[in-house]
């Protein structure tokens, strides 16, 4: 087989067989392919694109790429879940023991990686002694005696998706459906799921900026779990303005442990259960969402989800006594108001630029060696179609240095637009995708 040939055809726009995907991904993992010729080939997929069933083998072949987690040990169906990404996305943090206390196995893989806001692993140091490194042995034993656990990426998943994404980044071929979807996918199978629910965010602060991008990509994810076997649901949902009202890494962890308590925002509160109960049906198929809804939110009344969040922080050495009083959490020294210079209805919050807020403030990397300040962030006390007069609160800066804090009050401010008109409310969820 010659890499040239496989270029040659794509660009004619045939389909590559599973043989000539697996040829070009082992290839370019073991570095006898070059970036040259991959780049061109990704170029002719970029155009011609990939059909349904070369994007479930190219999603194998990457699997295959590197180590695949075997959870064959745990018992029950492992579910996992994968949000694409958004602005102060609690929803790990409450999800995951809600769908412990029900006995559904969670055993998660996280990473740190860059962002506004640190990733699980950051948020989730916030309780002090919280450690993800453990032996294999202990995650799974973990899994199986309380259901959850959450370990650091140690093994070598996908290498192909590293090597692959960094030269998609640098040749604009990012934004391919089938790329985008391998990518994603790949990454979950081989961190041993079963089943996945995808929270597929739509909207400025996301990946996909409009409804048909996001349902393109729920499709062809859906599509690849259909093909391989791993049962998929993606849930499409609004990211046009963060979700809850905590951008940051203790104040999101506050504002989990207040969902978990019952006391949560109510569009954070709502992902959670349709994500949850599209969890638990995975887990279990006889059940109906009305069921695995009204089982969830049980989790909640009657104290088992926060009980189940301190079993598992505990088993992973954290200190969980924040969880009781939540004053225990680490906080910023300065608390700046922002107010409105405006009346009228909040009609658009700019997510993505709160986001770059939040980062600026510390609460989030900008290069892998910047170390984050857990305290700091942003907590809006408004949100889209909210009305507000002159004067009133937008949002408060929590910032540990003052000087830095105010310098951020007008940018904070600017990501409210205010409108004389009551403008048609968005839906927090689009469409869900089996
Ligand atoms: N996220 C991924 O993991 N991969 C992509 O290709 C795009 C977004
Ligand atoms: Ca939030």
């Amino acid at each position: 087989m010659r890499m040239y040939d496989l270029i040659a055809k794509k660009q004619a726009g045939f389909e590559l067989s599973k043989e000539e995907i697996n040829y070009f991904i082992e290839g370019y993992t073991k570095g006898t392919i070059p970036d040259y010729q991959v780049s061109a080939l990704l170029m002719a997929i970029y155009f011609k694109k990939m059909n349904e069933r070369e994007t479930a083998d190219l999603t194998m072949a990457m699997v295959n790429s590197g180590d695949v987690l075997d959870l064959s040990m745990i018992e029950g169906v492992k579910v996992d879940k994968h949000s694409t990404g958004g602005v102060g996305d609690t929803t790990t943090l409450v999800l995951t023991p809600m769908v412990a206390a029900l006995g559904i196995p969670v055993a998660k893989m996280s990473g740190r990686g860059l962002g506004h806001t640190g990733g699980t692993i950051d948020k989730l140091e916030t309780f002090k002694g919280f450690s993800v490194e453990m032996s294999k042995e202990k995650f799974i034993e973990d899994v199986n005696n309380i259901k959850i656990a959450v370990v650091g990426q140690t093994a070598d998943l996908v290498p192909a998706d590293k090597k692959l994404y960094a030269l998609r980044d640098v040749t604009s071929t990012v934004e391919n459906i089938s790329l985008i979807a391998s990518s994603i996918m790949s990454k979950k199978i081989a961190s041993g799921a079963d089943a996945i629910v995808l929270d597929v965010k739509v909207g400025d602060g996301a990946f996909m900026k409009s409804y048909e991008d996001a349902k393109n990509l729920g499709e062809a994810m859906v599509s690849i779990g259909d093909n391989v076997g791993r049962r998929t649901i993606a849930v499409i949902s609004d990211m046009d303005q963060p979700l809850g009202l905590a951008v940051g890494n203790a104040l999101e962890v506050k504002e989990a442990i207040e969902t978990l308590k019952g006391n949560g925002p109510k569009d954070l509160f709502e992902l959670c259960l349709t994500l949850g109960s599209n969890m638990v049906m995975l887990a279990n198929e006889s059940l109906t969402e009305a069921k695995a809804r009204e089982m969830l939110l049980e989790t909640i009344t009657s104290g088992a989800a926060i009980a189940k969040l301190k079993e598992f922080i505990a088993a992973q050495g954290g200190d969980v006594s924040c969880i009781d009083d939540i004053n225990l959490l680490p906080k910023a020294q300065h608390i700046i108001e922002v107010k409105s210079d405006k009346e009228g209805y909040v009609s658009k919050i700019h997510a993505q630029e709160i986001g770059v807020v939040a980062m600026k403030l510390g609460a989030g990397r900008e290069t892998k060696e910047s170390v984050i300040d857990l305290a700091v962030g942003v907590v809006l006390n408004k949100k889209r179609n909210d009305y507000v007069e002159v004067g009133d609160t937008l949002a408060y800066i929590h910032a540990n240095s003052l000087e830095l804090g105010s310098k951020l009050k007008e940018e904070l401010a600017s990501c409210y637009e205010i409108s004389k008109e009551y403008e048609e409310k968005i839906p927090l969820i689009y469409d869900i995708i089996k």
